[in-house]
């Protein structure tokens, strides 16, 4: 089987091919939701975007449901940021999340 190495702070995960990045990391145990959107988020829908994080590494483009959700507040244009829950895990990857409550970077 193939697996693909998620690096995610300081740690470094192996990742099974074609795995949903948010499940992963969530399996694993990483905070993936900053403070209380751990508890209020979509749970995977693509709506709430409190799953953002910054990828390094090659992803699936985002479908219509995350580039809707990354053009409203409190994200920015062009802000490379893309929502873990929509991402299928293909290759391997360096995932940095945000401080701010969507996982924006705070200004
Ligand atoms: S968990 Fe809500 S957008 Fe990803």
């Amino acid at each position: 089987m193939i697996k693909h190495k998620v690096i995610f702070g300081e740690e470094e995960l192996l990742a099974s091919d074609g795995q949903n990045l948010r499940n992963f990391l969530k399996k694993h145990n990483k905070k993936l939701h900053n403070d209380n959107s751990n508890y209020l988020n979509c749970k995977g829908l693509g709506t709430c975007g409190t799953c953002a994080v910054k990828i390094t590494g090659s992803v699936n483009p985002p479908n219509r449901i995350e580039t809707f959700r990354l053009k409203l507040p409190p994200f920015i244009k062009d802000s490379k940021l893309r929502l873990a829950c929509q991402i299928c895990i293909k290759n391997d990857l360096k995932v940095i999340k945000f401080k701010g409550f969507w996982g924006e970077e705070e200004i």
